[in-house]
């Protein structure tokens, strides 16, 4: 019995692997996905302090691995409506096990960024890359509202000027757009 279960358990660790791995660099040779990185706090906390929205805002974070910029957000705006788009499975499970135990609100969505509409948006957040922010350019061009917020870290959208960019030193910048 005891071996059954190592068994199940090492083909569960084997398959996250392969998700997380395997998948993972597929995409980001052949598709030009951004990696797993999360935000530092550090970065984070300054995030926060300066990106003030109102009490019920609609926020993004685009690849949102376990969705940290969102999870701060929901201690200081408990009623926004906060929604995180993550399309690799690893990151977007350990985000949903951090919302259970957290009885957290924030909605995950298991999905590519491009397939996800942001008429509705307040406020996005990416940490993504360059490819990435090329193609993103144009939907936020095309979706989002007049008065919208982006927040990018450490990539720059390609044309549009930023509204005001931060710069971390060694934490590098964070650049804030309005539309
Ligand atoms: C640099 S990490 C940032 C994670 C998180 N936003 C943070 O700041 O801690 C980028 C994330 O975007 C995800 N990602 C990249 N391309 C994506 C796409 N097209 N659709 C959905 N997620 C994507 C990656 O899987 C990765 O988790």
């Amino acid at each position: 019995m005891i071996s059954v279960i190592i068994q199940v358990a090492t083909l569960i660790l084997l398959l996250f692997f392969f998700e997380f791995f395997v998948v993972q660099a597929y995409n980001i040779v052949f598709r030009g996905y951004a990696p797993f990185l999360a935000t530092k706090s550090v970065v984070l906390r300054r995030l926060l302090s300066e990106l003030k929205i109102n009490k019920d805002a609609v926020v993004y974070e685009l690849g949102a691995g376990r969705a940290g910029l969102l999870r701060m957000l929901r201690k200081q705006y408990p009623n926004a409506k906060l929604t995180g788009v993550e399309y690799s499975f690893f990151p977007w499970l350990i985000g949903k096990f951090q919302n259970a135990i957290t009885n957290s609100k924030i909605k995950l969505l298991k999905e590519n960024i491009f397939k996800i509409g942001l008429k509705g948006a307040d406020a996005v957040y990416c940490y993504l890359n360059v490819d990435t922010m090329i193609k993103l350019e144009e939907k936020f061009a095309n979706e989002l509202r007049e008065g919208a917020r982006v927040i990018s870290y450490q990539f720059p959208l390609p044309t549009k000027k930023a509204e005001r960019t931060i710069d971390l030193g060694e934490e590098g910048k964070i650049y804030f757009y309005q539309y």
